[in-house]
């Protein structure tokens, strides 16, 4: 050890760790090493030195007790697709979806920009335990950081303390997550509220070495290194070597009046409403139905004794978008949000209250937007940033399943994948089978923004895990294909699109709760009871076999929802060439034949091709 002042009171006998932490300080240069315990006092402490500084502001504790607000610096206020960057030895693994650079160039730049980076500051030791302590589906991480904001959000997101210090023992195995907001203090000087160092932004993955280093930025995925880089990059590393399945998923348990319960993951890309699902209250026609959530973004997945894939959420609280959050679109989040909560750049309000876009129908007269200046509802900038965020507690979330924390996980009966499309894409149909799903989710797209023509501008967003697959997406796909000819029963496959538009531009399902009736009909496929009719995509059900009580939805818009257009449909099936050419030589063989008996279908269907009205049949 060296001379670095330290709260190290042999909490931990792995030496692994012991040497990495001491290596990290020599490399480092912190003032003081922090080793988390987790607990609350320490999370008081810690938070009460952010007020200090300046990086909280402590909300009114009538309105929000034990919550703060934080401001970050307004260049740091996302995940940095750019500066991400999978670090293996060969560039083929990486693939063509990932930035890739040689390990040994990289440790080189990082080993440079680290060196004495965490002079002034004190240097965080987290340990963590990415699902409940202990479960054989969980893993165990170390993040080093020297941000204390970090360590406070890490507290919230995962099992974070001596309690995985404790699972990891002697010789337990970690994932080491190294980070720094890359802006040492000089000898007097005075910090600012949100450090950070955005020109020398690296999120680094060593897929080889499953291991992490991030620099110069503070903010979530960037810095909550539990999350995106090691829950899904280098957890999907390790689950195509151990043969599981680490995915960009929500989890939800969905109980019938008559106590049957169904576990359902689902994967969306970013802001398509991901968290809403997970927390879906039923609508009218629903009555005695719970939807009961396991997590919101995340799912590990793993092929149990037996012969079920059971999946874990892994993190331990909700990191979700705060703009568009409300009463309306989400109630159990906005309960979940009542206290002990920490919300970044979202808008303050006059009475020591938090704010954001969407989150009632009308603004407040006054707030303190994101950037610490007066808003009123006439200024031209939003009052809280688009990407402003909410760390909540899983355990305080009205809905969340008495079986979240399980160590054997829960059983998964169905997978469904989603993008915002919208034309083209029905709003629901199940694959014909497993292989025939994979492809469905691979081809996943999801529009931008409509481009100035009205061009929709789609983006391929293969199991929306374009951004977090720390391997080749096509040996991702083939793993997928393995690990459902690997179970007895791998779970049925389905693709929903609640966004499809109709010629007026008006969206034609009204979403949210209304969600319910297409679950129903997973379900009860599922449980091989749902009628179904066979189209060229895949298995669609007819009006009369949805619930619809509750809503009304004539069978003949119903039908319009569900069309498929010949020469659309054509379109779409074409563009998937564009992505199958990114992967070249390694994309699975089944796809391209997948995809010549898509086009075969729509060309031997009628142009457009309708469910038929007569319900008798
Ligand atoms: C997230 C994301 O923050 O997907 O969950 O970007
Ligand atoms: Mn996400």
């Amino acid at each position: 050890m060296n001379a670095v002042p330290s709260n190290f009171k042999n909490q931990t006998k792995n030496e692994r760790l012991i040497q990495w932490v001491d290596e990290i300080a020599r490399l480092t240069q912190p003032k003081a090493i922090h080793w988390c315990d987790g607990s609350q006092k320490e999370y008081d402490t810690l938070a009460a030195e952010l007020v200090k500084g300046g990086t909280f502001l402590k909300l009114n504790q009538e309105k929000r007790p034990n919550s703060y607000l934080a401001r970050s610096d307004p260049r740091d206020v996302a995940r940095v697709e750019g500066r991400t960057f999978i670090c293996c030895l060969n560039r083929n693994d990486a693939g063509a979806t990932n930035n890739w650079e040689d390990p040994a160039k990289m440790k080189e730049t990082l080993t440079g920009l680290f060196s004495g980076c965490m002079r002034g500051r004190t240097m965080y030791v987290i340990p963590f335990s990415m699902g409940p302590l202990g479960s054989s589906i969980a893993h165990i991480g170390v993040e080093i950081s020297d941000s204390a904001y970090v360590a406070t959000n890490m507290r919230i997101m995962t099992r974070m303390g001596q309690g995985a210090l404790d699972v990891l023992g002697e010789r337990g195995e970690f994932v080491p997550c190294l980070h720094s907001v890359g802006k040492p203090l000089a000898e007097g000087e005075k910090d600012v509220p949100w450090p950070c160092n955005p020109e020398n932004v690296y999120i680094a993955h060593f897929p080889e070495e499953r291991a992490i280093w991030s620099f110069g930025s503070g903010y979530g995925g960037n810095a909550l290194l539990g999350k995106k880089c090691f829950a899904l990059r280098i957890a999907s590393v390790m689950a195509r070597d151990q043969g599981w399945l680490a995915e960009h998923m929500l989890i939800l348990g969905a109980e019938s009046p008559e106590g049957e319960r169904t576990y359902v993951g689902a994967a969306f890309p970013s802001a398509c409403g991901k968290t809403n699902f997970a927390m879906l209250v039923p609508p009218k026609g629903f009555e005695g139905w719970k939807i009961r959530t396991i997590g919101d973004d995340i799912a590990w997945i793993k092929p149990a004794k037996d012969g079920k894939l059971r999946a874990i959420n892994p993190e331990a609280g909700f990191f979700g978008v705060a703009p568009g959050t409300s009463e309306e679109t989400n109630p159990n989040a906005m309960a979940t949000l009542h206290a002990n909560c920490i919300y970044t750049n979202v808008a303050l309000t006059d009475d020591g209250d938090v704010w954001w876009e969407g989150m009632t129908k009308d603004p407040p007269k006054h707030v303190i937007d994101w950037q610490g200046r007066d808003w009123t509802p006439e200024t031209k900038t939003p009052a809280a940033h688009p990407n402003a965020r909410f760390t909540a507690p899983a355990s305080q979330c009205p809905s969340i399943d008495p079986a979240w924390e399980d160590p054997a996980g829960v059983p998964i009966a169905a997978f469904i994948f989603g993008g915002r499309m919208s034309k083209t894409m029905p709003l629901v149909f199940q694959a014909f089978n497993w292989a025939h799903g994979v492809y469905c989710a691979a081809t996943m797209g999801s529009e931008k923004t409509a481009a100035a023509a009205g061009q929709a501008d789609v983006r391929r967003d293969p199991m929306a895990m374009l951004p977090f697959c720390g391997y080749n997406m096509a040996d991702y796909f083939t793993h997928w294909l393995n690990i459902g000819r690997n179970v007895p029963n791998p779970p049925r496959i389905f693709r929903v699109n609640w966004f499809r538009k109709d010629a007026d531009g008006k969206f034609m399902w009204p979403g949210f709760g209304e969600n319910m009736r297409v679950l129903k009909w997973v379900l009860d496929r599922c449980h091989g009871r749902g009628f179904a009719v066979e189209s060229p995509v895949g298995w669609m059900p007819r009006h009369d076999s949805l619930n619809w009580e509750g809503l009304d939805y004539p069978a003949e818009r119903f039908y319009e929802l569900m069309k498929v257009d010949r020469a659309e449909g054509t379109l779409e099936a074409n563009d998937h060439e564009s992505l199958f050419d990114k992967f070249f030589d390694r994309l699975p063989k089944e796809f391209t034949f997948e995809r010549e008996m898509l086009k075969s279908r729509l060309w031997r269907s009628p142009k457009v091709w309708e469910l038929a009205h007569d319900e008798d049949f």
